[in-house]
């Protein structure tokens, strides 16, 4: 197989035994598809677009976007508590959790760049149960199950197999911060074209949808300094499912908080710990 993994002619599971296994799969597609229509719609007509913070961007297409995801959850499981970027401050500890980010790449739909998706997980006791990841505009749909596998447009996918560096390109997302943190992730992307020689470095500008990237094979590695729980939350579980890896930037076991992130094919997690851990531990 070339450099994606997808294999289209893999026997998959049927989407709607998958759906009838995990009911909550079924409410992630339908809460997504809505937050992707209000998404979509205002893509087209266009939205003034606020600042919450320097270029941080928010505008009414990721606030409708979230009570129409929201909206749909609440319909089937009212008592669950939801965690959501614009206006659900959520308990990330509940038993029953669902994490959404209504746009996720607001800088990419801010410019026009048709490269944002609505991220919706559900979690049970602290553990990603299924998750959809989906770009309206594209309509493409990363779905996971947990135990069950990663579907890219129902089709089954895989993270890559290079085992070095020197074969991969590596994909980053920068935070907000443009001090000590920017300057952290540029020096680590320094080291992985000197030193690695690694492929290329990419910064497309929606996490959920790089996370997305390494689990159908095209990016060997991700890695950001500081991320939120709805950047990853869905994503994190399409990378496990598709056969990755993904911890903290040291190594750790991913929290449900705010933290870095590195996701990798898994053959390449030691090596980019191996550049990224001091990179970040040089932070603190
Ligand atoms: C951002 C994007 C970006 C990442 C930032 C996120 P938003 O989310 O995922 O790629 O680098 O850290 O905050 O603001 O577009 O939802
Ligand atoms: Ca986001
Ligand atoms: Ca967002």
């Amino acid at each position: 197989m070339g450099p994606s993994q997808t294999d289209h002619h893999a026997p998959t599971e049927s989407p709607g035994k998958l759906r009838m296994d995990m009911p909550e799969m079924s409410v992630a597609e339908e809460a997504a598809r809505a937050g992707g229509a209000v998404v979509s719609r205002y893509f087209r007509e266009g939205v003034a677009m606020r600042n919450k913070d320097v270029a941080d961007l928010v505008s009414d297409a990721d606030v409708e976007a979230e009570r129409a995801v929201v909206e749909v959850i609440r319909r089937t499981y009212p008592g669950h508590e939801v965690l959501a970027e614009e206006a659900h401050a959520g308990d990330a500890g509940a038993e029953h959790l669902w994490v959404v980010d209504p746009l996720d790449g607001t800088n990419n739909f801010a410019h026009k760049i048709p490269q944002f998706a609505v991220s919706v997980a559900y979690y049970r006791g602290g553990v990603a149960q299924c998750g959809a990841v989906y770009n309206p505009i594209r309509d493409d749909w990363h779905v996971a199950v947990r135990g069950r596998g990663a579907f890219f447009n129902g089709a089954r996918t895989r993270v890559s197999a290079e085992a070095s560096l020197g074969e991969a390109l590596v994909g980053v997302g920068f935070y907000y911060d443009r001090g000590a943190k920017m300057e952290a992730t540029l020096a680590a992307l320094g080291d992985l074209k000197r030193d690695h020689q690694v492929h290329g470095v990419r910064r497309f500008g929606a996490a959920s949808l790089d996370l997305c990237m390494v689990a159908l094979g095209q990016l060997g590695a991700y890695f950001e300094f500081t991320l939120s729980p709805w950047d990853f939350a869905a994503g994190r579980l399409f990378v496990e499912e598709a056969g990755g890896r993904v911890t903290t930037c040291l190594g750790d076991p991913l929290p449900l908080a705010k933290t870095s992130i590195l996701a990798t094919n898994g053959l390449l997690h030691d090596a980019m710990l191996g550049v990224v851990g001091p990179r970040y531990a040089g932070l603190r």
